[in-house]
């Protein structure tokens, strides 16, 4: 009889995920970095900001008052209060209660759950075509398919209601939507919130709606919440929130999910207990802290972030066959690209041309990792300290013109 061979397993849906190019990109940066490399981090959305001192605090004496056991399911009670209370003043969401809102670890955690309780296999969500990497991976999670709509420069990246009607079949379940947006920078006005609501509502449709980056958005652009906006309907809104980007507490993981759904409800207890039990209790009385705490770190953010971003668009404009998006909202520098660059220095396509970056150093991702609409596309993140977007902008300019200094 043949040996049996030990390492054989049968086709499984997580063999359709991908291993993630930026987490790759990011691999080569950090080892360039540990080898003493000046490393510019263009590829990573981790805020550059220190968590608030009051933050801080509030986990350290969390720590000290020995509130390190298990933690309700769902979330600390204190925090789901606080957060229901943000949530109908800040966000507008009328009627939002403690009950609604689930603790997650981080917003990533929120869409694989949101995803996981709402979809079976077979269905189809639309989506953004660019869309950040995970969130086509988190509905291929669930055996679903995720449905891209692209989005175009030349309408400052609007997610079309029209585009989105047309993608609707019979396997529809849901319309994800993401603003602002990673990885354009777009930022949805009420009136298309106003339309995608009111086909989600014409089609029996559910909507995720995406909020991380509700704090990073530049003026005029105003956030407004989809589950404010949807009147009847909000108990079809699945929102996902963030503490990694508003509070720069990318690292303590903490996010959350709400739901005004008694059904979808039941089926997020259950789903959240058999993953993760209660997201870490420090980082969730830190997150408490953060709430209930002073927030005029939001503006500050803000200020910085524009002063970023105007560096890197200028940085990248006027350069031959590149064509930056100045975004109203997230971090994020989306630059579309032309051949003629590549030609020029002498690489296949986006994809090499971000590898070619990376061995100078410089942090990028690539178009084709957030859809197939966009592989001549690069996104630049500024996210990183404003000394390094600094220098980093006028690296990336000199080296993308094949300037000899470079
Ligand atoms: C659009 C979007 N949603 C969700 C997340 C996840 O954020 P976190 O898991 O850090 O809360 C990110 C992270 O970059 C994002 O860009």
């Amino acid at each position: 009889m043949p040996a049996a061979t030990a390492d054989v397993l049968p086709p499984h849906p997580i063999d359709r995920i991908s291993f993630g190019k930026i987490v790759q990109i990011r691999e080569v940066l950090l080892r360039a970095q540990a080898e003493g490399q000046r490393v510019i981090r263009f590829e990573s959305g981790d805020p550059s900001f220190d968590v608030a001192p009051h933050v801080l605090d509030a986990i350290a004496a969390a720590a000290r008052a020995g509130r390190t056991h298990y933690v309700p399911n769902d979330g600390i009670p204190e925090l789901r209060k606080a957060l229901a209370e943000k949530l109908r003043t800040k966000n507008a969401m009328e009627g939002v209660k403690a009950e609604h809102v689930f603790l997650t670890n981080g917003a990533m955690h929120a869409l694989f759950v949101a995803f996981g309780t709402l979809l079976l296999p077979g269905d189809e969500v639309i989506i953004p075509d660019p869309m950040w990497t995970e969130v086509a991976e988190n509905i291929r999670l669930a055996s679903a398919t995720p449905v891209g709509v692209p989005v175009r420069m030349a309408s400052d990246y609007a997610y079309e209601p029209d585009a989105i009607a047309a993608a609707i079949t019979p396997r529809t379940r849901a319309i994800f939507i993401n603003s602002p947006h990673n990885p354009t920078g777009a930022v949805l006005g009420r009136d298309t919130l106003e339309a995608i609501i009111a086909i989600a509502r014409e089609h029996d449709l559910w909507i995720v709606s995406d909020e991380a980056y509700e704090d990073v958005r530049y003026a005029p652009h105003a956030h407004h919440s989809t589950a404010a906006l949807a009147g009847d309907w909000a108990p079809r809104v699945l929102s996902v929130f963030s503490f990694s980007k508003s509070h720069a507490m990318a690292g303590l993981r903490t996010g959350y999910l709400v739901t005004q759904s008694s059904l979808l409800r039941e089926r997020i207890q259950k789903l959240l207990r058999c993953t993760i039990n209660g997201v870490n209790s420090l980082a969730q009385w830190g997150a408490l802290a953060a709430v209930t705490g002073p927030q005029d770190h939001i503006p500050m953010m803000q200020a910085e972030y524009a002063k970023r971003r105007d560096v890197m668009v200028k940085a990248l404009t006027g350069i031959p066959g590149v064509r930056p998006f100045a975004p109203h909202g997230a971090f994020y520098v989306w630059t579309e690209l032309d051949q003629s660059l590549y030609d020029r220095l002498g690489v296949a396509d986006a994809d090499a041309l971000s590898a070619w970056l990376a061995e100078r150093g410089i942090g990028s991702a690539p178009g084709d990792a957030f859809g197939h609409a966009c592989a001549d596309a690069m996104r630049f993140a500024f996210s990183c300290d404003t000394r390094m977007v600094e220098e980093g902008s006028k690296l990336l300019r000199a080296t993308l013109l094949g300037e000899p200094e470079a």
